[in-house]
């Protein structure tokens, strides 16, 4: 594909001949030259006009393929979904039908579109030739135009219209381009567009920070859509090296807290400190650096363990592994591992357990020595055992390091230096463990059911 510049290189020198032979035409017989301008706009029009209903089918193409990439890629991830009802059959119907959609639009519309805008191009750009020669021709037997005037009009002309099919090419080519870097350029806009731009910008330099880990939330307010608010006048201070849990109903905003502090999206109204500072006022990549989550499903890549394990600190040391192994209980399992830490892991490979997933996962956060670590509902699907380890790592883990704990089960958190109790997207209740008890708020009532048995 060519770029700009080549673009604009082509076109100029194309258009500055155009223009010098309709001068010299026009100087000869200015009649030839009026029906040559006629001529070549209403040709370029016609081509443009026709090229823009190509391009928007273009468009629509994209669409679709897009719709059947996200939809391929749902049916691999929830494969598991797919075979349980028995949608196998189904599904391959459907991606079929979107397959056939596609290449007829793809021939049909497009393909044939092409071939059919070139050959009526070229077929009236013949005739225009013709024409000025006929009409040059003519006006030399009745005597108006001289054997040499003839012979320079209907060489030039078939020169100049011999440039109008490049001009044109140039025009496709620039329209096709034009839609998708618009196309690119909407994509960037969109709220994850903030990924995407860090995505591309890998290999930058970015700030080194340390931070203390004191984390500010200033009257917080947020909404994935303007008309409804998910978090309220948000208004807490967790302190350096504080193990702070979040709790509160499913939906009442914790994870979405946790999203506004790593910045993938942006408050409404307030502001998040670190340290004292904006963290809108950071450099993005250098302050997600600093943090690390765990999250309910940990993501495991097709590798050794070690490699999981090196994921996001590529130069660990292998001393740094062990360590980080130890405090998450990794190695609890690890002599279970046929290879150890060689051993393969995911779904070409051995494949771990929903509490070795997450001590796995603790670990990988680990080795990046996060200034801030966040567990969101890391302990929620886990049996008691592997609840238990990972309370254990937790512990382990408490004191050395900002922490953020959402649970949804109250044993995982009753040992955290605060607790703060979300409700509808406003904070309700802070204090420790004892104190929310005493206070006998919805803390005390959430936990008076979960002991009872009947809420886990
Ligand atoms: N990406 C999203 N787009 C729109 N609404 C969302 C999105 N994520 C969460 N929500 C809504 O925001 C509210 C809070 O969700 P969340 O923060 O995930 O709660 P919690 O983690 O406490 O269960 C819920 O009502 C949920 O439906
Ligand atoms: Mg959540």
């Amino acid at each position: 594909m060519w770029s700009y510049p080549e673009i604009a290189g082509q076109l100029i020198p194309k258009s500055v001949r155009i223009l010098g032979i309709f001068v010299i035409i026009c100087a000869i017989a200015w009649w030839i030259s009026a029906f040559f301008l006629v001529s070549f706009i209403l040709v370029l029009w016609g081509s443009l006009r026709k090229l823009k209903g190509l391009v928007k089918t273009e468009e629509n193409l994209d669409i679709y393929q897009e719709n059947t990439e996200s939809r391929t890629s749902e049916i691999i991830t929830n494969i598991k979904t797919v075979k349980a009802f028995a949608n196998e059959a189904k599904e391959y119907q459907r991606q079929r039908d979107r397959l056939e959609r596609e290449a007829k639009v793809s021939l049909w519309g497009i393909h044939i579109g092409y071939v059919k805008l070139g050959m009526a191009r070229d077929t009236v750009l013949e005739a225009c030739q013709f024409v000025v020669f006929g009409a040059a021709l003519f006006a030399t037997f009745g005597g108006k135009m001289s054997i040499g005037h003839f012979i320079t009009i209907s060489t030039l002309a078939s020169m100049a219209y011999s440039e109008i099919k490049p001009i044109c090419l140039l025009a496709e080519v620039f329209a096709r381009r034009y839609s998708s870097m618009l196309r690119f350029h909407e994509f960037m806009k969109q709220s994850d567009g903030q990924d995407a731009a860090i995505a591309l910008h890998t290999d930058t330099k970015y700030p080194q920070y340390r931070f203390d880990g004191k984390i500010e939330f200033r009257h917080l307010t947020f909404g994935y859509d303007r008309d409804r608010p998910v978090l309220e006048n948000i208004q807490f201070t967790i302190e350096p090296y504080e193990t702070v849990a979040l709790v509160g109903r499913s939906g009442s905003g914790k994870s979405t807290l946790v999203k506004l502090l790593f910045r993938y999206f942006k408050p409404s109204g307030g502001v998040i400190l670190i340290d004292g500072t904006n963290i809108t006022e950071l450099d993005i990549t250098g302050y997600r650096k600093r943090l690390a989550i765990v999250h309910q499903e940990v993501d495991i890549f097709n590798g050794t363990l070690l490699d999981n394990l090196m994921y996001g600190n590529p130069t660990a040391t292998f001393e740094e592994v062990q360590e980080a192994c130890a405090i998450a209980s990794v190695d609890e399992f690890l002599s279970l591992l046929p290879r150890g830490y060689h051993t393969i892991v995911g779904e070409r490979g051995v494949l771990l357990s929903g509490g070795q997933r997450q001590r796995l996962g603790i670990a990988r956060a680990l080795l990046v020595n996060p200034d801030i670590l966040v567990f969101d509902e890391a302990t929620s699907s886990l049996d008691y055992e592997s609840e238990r380890s990972i309370q254990l790592a937790m512990r382990r883990i408490q004191g050395t390091r900002t922490t953020i704990i959402i649970a949804h089960r109250l044993s995982t958190v009753r040992e955290a230096d605060k607790i703060v109790v979300l409700d509808k997207g406003e904070v309700v209740e802070i204090g420790s463990h004892q104190q929310l008890l005493s206070q006998g708020g919805i803390y005390h009532r959430l936990h008076s059911l979960q002991e009872s048995g009947e809420l886990l």
